[in-house]
């Protein structure tokens, strides 16, 4: 088993408890065609410009009868608490930076069953299976479901540059918007299975 992310720092957190690691390209990866008998690609195929592209290139270095999984996050996310997180930010003056714009509008390509499944059929994968819902992650303190959200890149420097009451202020919204929601941190996600 080997651990391919285009960052270091990725590779490198938690490093212990993984298998082998090697910084690559999804779209090209330093392995032969056929070494593997299966890939998993985790919240990657939002990332690159193109998803087909990225999943071919896990089909080449898949044996044939191997498998190839996938997931990305759904783009009609039904998460209240994310929502309700992201228009309190909105409302202090957030806005997305352009790299979260480019994820999204990638994601949109393959953030439903039915974009997935074209996707991979695209691809020339077989015996695709694709389905979409909701992961009961049992997460349901607001705090930790603020926290989390807040840390994401897209959050992260923003938050930092608010003065301290700015931040206060922002961080109580966005605890009350989640709190009135009533519901668990359950984002959606589109989950891909298929051979090759
Ligand atoms: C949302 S994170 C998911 C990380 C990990 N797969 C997981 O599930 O925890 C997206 C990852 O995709 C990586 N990534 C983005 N573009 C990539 C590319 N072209 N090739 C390989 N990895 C890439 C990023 O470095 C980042 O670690």
């Amino acid at each position: 088993m080997v651990a391919v992310d285009a960052s270091w720092s990725m590779l490198a957190h938690s490093a212990a408890g993984r298998p082998p690691a090697v910084v690559g390209d999804i779209n090209r990866l330093p392995l032969v065609d056929g070494a593997v008998d299966g890939a998993a690609a985790a919240f990657v195929l939002n990332h690159v410009a193109d998803p087909v592209a990225a999943l071919t290139e896990l089909c080449r270095v898949v044996r044939p009868g191997g498998f190839v999984v996938a997931s990305v996050f759904s783009a009609a996310d039904p998460s209240a608490a994310k929502s309700a997180i992201d228009g309190a930010l909105a409302r202090a003056g957030w806005e997305p930076p352009q790299w979260y714009q480019f994820i999204k509008s990638v994601g949109d390509r393959v953030g439903s069953a039915a974009r997935m499944s074209d996707a991979a059929c695209a691809a020339h994968l077989e015996q695709v299976d694709v389905v979409e819902g909701r992961v009961r992650t049992g997460v349901t303190d607001p705090r930790d479901i603020v926290r989390y959200r807040l840390s994401q890149p897209q959050n992260a420097r923003f938050v930092a540059g608010l003065s301290q009451a700015a931040r206060r202020q922002v961080i109580d919204e966005c605890m009350a918007a989640v709190a009135a929601t009533g519901e668990a941190f359950d984002p959606g996600v589109v989950l891909l299975a298929a051979s090759t």
